[in-house]
């Protein structure tokens, strides 16, 4: 899913770096997060540069969360407000499951209007991948890990007019240390005048097939754990958590 710009990066004295993002600061940087003590020091630390700088809302995300790990940023002043469930399933996925396949096209760029709209309207209340713009959008385009064919479109008619009913844009992780080469539903959604009439699982399968066509055998999505009818579908097509993140924020008041 897309995440937070980099905008105006802001150094501190601590390992944790402040960014100005359309959602307030992400606070990031290289720590052990899993360490309270640390992460407490360093976020009171990098808050204090915040406030100094106007202050406002900051959130800080700690990734594959275990227990205990709450501690360093409540202690900081921060709240646990956002589960991110990172789901994984094998593939191939069994062709009886999800019964027939959607029919599917690649994207093109005459498509960019249309997926916005859709996109929006779908995504209206998500932090980072509602109100998407022509330039966020052609910014990810531009990334070197975009394939318009693993963007996969399906329309139907309408009140007589054909209309993009969802979507299902794929992502190819090539192998690191820990993961094998592995795809990626980024980002997948059904355009709200058709939701509930079953296309979320199909729409998904058309996605898993084509990565899998690619020769790849392991798939990855993220997920909002509050997200229902998402994980009634991923959960339906055999998808299971590998790991949480969880996101922290606080509201920072500044210093003159
Ligand atoms: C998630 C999404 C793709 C599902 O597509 P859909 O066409 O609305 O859903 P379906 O009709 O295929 O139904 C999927 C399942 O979710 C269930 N469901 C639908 N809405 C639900 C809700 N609000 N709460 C709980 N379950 C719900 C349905 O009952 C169905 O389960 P079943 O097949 O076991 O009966 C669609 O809701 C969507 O685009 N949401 C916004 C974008 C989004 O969240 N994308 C996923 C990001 S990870």
């Amino acid at each position: 899913m897309a995440r937070p710009g980099n905008l105006d990066p802001m150094s501190t004295a601590s390992s944790l770096r402040a960014e100005a993002t359309r959602n307030g600061w992400l606070i990031d940087g290289d720590i052990d997060r899993h360490e309270p003590d640390e992460v407490r020091a360093a976020l009171t630390q990098v808050t204090a540069t915040i406030a100094g700088k106007g202050g406002g809302r900051a959130e800080f995300w700690i990734h594959d969360v275990a227990d205990g790990d709450d501690r360093g940023p409540e202690g900081a002043g921060f709240t646990a407000y956002r589960d991110l469930f990172q789901l994984r399933v094998p593939l191939p996925i069994s062709e009886s499951l999800g019964g027939e396949r959607l029919e599917v096209r690649p994207y093109t760029s005459a498509d960019l209007d249309d997926f916005i709209e859709t996109n929006n309207r779908a995504f209206s209340w998500h932090p980072e991948q509602g109100g998407l713009t022509r330039r966020d959008v052609e910014a990810t385009m531009g990334e070197p890990w975009f394939r318009p064919d693993g963007f996969l479109l399906h329309e139907r008619s309408l009140d007589g007019a054909q209309q993009l009913a969802g979507f299902c844009w794929t992502k190819i992780h090539e192998p690191t240390d820990i993961d094998p080469r592995m795809g990626e539903i980024y980002v997948i959604a059904v355009h709200p005048d058709f939701h509930g009439q079953g296309l979320g699982t199909p729409m998904t399968l058309a996605g898993l097939d084509w990565i899998a066509a690619q020769g790849i055998t392991d798939a990855l999505l993220y997920v909002e754990s509050d997200n229902d009818a998402a994980n009634a579908v991923y959960e339906r097509i055999g998808f299971t958590r590998h790991r949480t993140d969880r996101a922290y924020e606080t509201h920072i008041e500044p210093i003159h």
